[in-house]
C-alpha cells in the first residue's frame, strides 16, 4: 500500500459533536424523554435512548412514539416535544464548567496551537445554552447547530455547513461523534469519522477512542497514516 504525500498534514479542521463528545447531555436528555414517555404510558429504556443520540427532537419523538404504538395528530407532537424540551432545558440551564468530558479542551486548544480550525457540528438548538453555560463559547472557529441546518443527521448537511464556514473542503475534516447517525453524517460528507464510545456501539466509525482524553495531534496523525491509504 502506498501512502498519500499530503499524508501528515490532510486534516485542516476537526467538527465535534456536542452531545455525548464534549458535554454528557444524553442523561438530561433521558430524563426528560422518561418524564414524557411517563405522561403517555410509554415504556422507555436507556437502551431505547441510545436510538436517539444525534437524532433530531421530532424524529426521537416518533422513533418513542413508534416504541410505544402511538400515533398523535401534528399538532400534539409539537406539544409533547415542547414539553420535554422545557424539562430538558431546566436541567441543562444549571449545566457547568465541571461537565465537559475530559480532554475536550486540552485535545481542542492543541488542535488550534498547530493551526487546524475547529468547529461544532450539533443537532441541538439547544447548542448556544449549552456552550454558553459550560464557557466553550468562545472556542469555537465556526459553530453550525440544529438553528441554522434543517436535515437531521445522517444527512450531511451539518458537517458539509460547518466545513463551508470554516472555509475548509470536506476531505480535509475529521469528524468526532459519539452517534451512529452522526458517524453516517460524516461519511456521508466524505468526512474521516473518530467515533467516540464503545467499539461494539461504533463498529461503522472504523476508527473508535473511548473519550476525547484519548485524543491528541499525534493520534491523529497515526489515525491519518490508517486512514488515508490507497
Ligand atoms: C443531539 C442529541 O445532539 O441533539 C439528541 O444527541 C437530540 O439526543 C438532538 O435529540 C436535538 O437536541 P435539541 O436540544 O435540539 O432537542
Ligand atoms: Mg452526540
Amino acid at each position: 500500500m502506498k501512502l498519500k504525500d499530503n499524508l501528515l498534514m490532510r486534516t485542516k479542521a476537526c467538527i465535534f459533536d456536542l452531545d455525548g463528545v464534549l458535554v454528557d447531555t444524553a442523561k438530561y436528555h433521558f430524563l426528560a424523554w422518561k418524564r414524557l414517555t411517563g405522561m403517555l404510558k410509554i415504556k422507555f429504556t436507556e437502551k431505547d435512548n441510545e436510538r436517539l443520540k444525534g437524532v433530531s427532537r421530532m424524529a426521537s419523538l416518533d422513533i418513542i412514539l413508534e416504541i410505544g404504538n402511538v400515533t398523535l395528530d401534528d399538532d400534539l407532537k409539537e406539544e409533547y416535544a415542547g414539553l420535554k424540551n422545557k424539562w430538558y432545558v431546566d436541567y441543562i440551564t444549571s449545566m457547568t464548567p465541571a461537565e465537559i468530558l475530559p480532554g475536550s479542551l486540552e485535545f481542542i486548544r492543541e488542535l488550534k496551537g498547530a493551526g487546524i480550525k475547529v468547529a461544532l457540528g450539533s443537532a441541538s438548538k439547544n447548542t448556544p445554552m449549552i456552550i454558553s453555560r459550560v464557557g466553550m463559547e468562545n472556542l469555537f472557529d465556526a459553530v453550525a447547530d440544529g438553528n441554522i441546518v434543517s436535515k437531521a443527521k445522517p444527512d450531511p448537511e451539518v458537517f458539509l455547513t460547518a466545513a463551508k464556514m470554516l472555509g475548509v473542503p470536506p476531505e480535509n475534516c475529521v469528524v468526532f461523534e459519539d452517534a451512529v447517525a452522526g458517524i453516517e453524517a460524516a461519511h456521508n460528507a466524505g468526512m474521516l469519522c473518530v467515533g467516540i464510545g464503545s467499539d461494539k456501539m461504533l463498529k461503522k466509525a472504523g476508527i473508535v477512542v473511548s473519550g476525547l482524553d484519548k485524543m491528541s495531534l499525534n493520534k491523529l496523525r497515526e489515525i491519518e497514516k490508517i486512514s488515508y491509504h490507497e
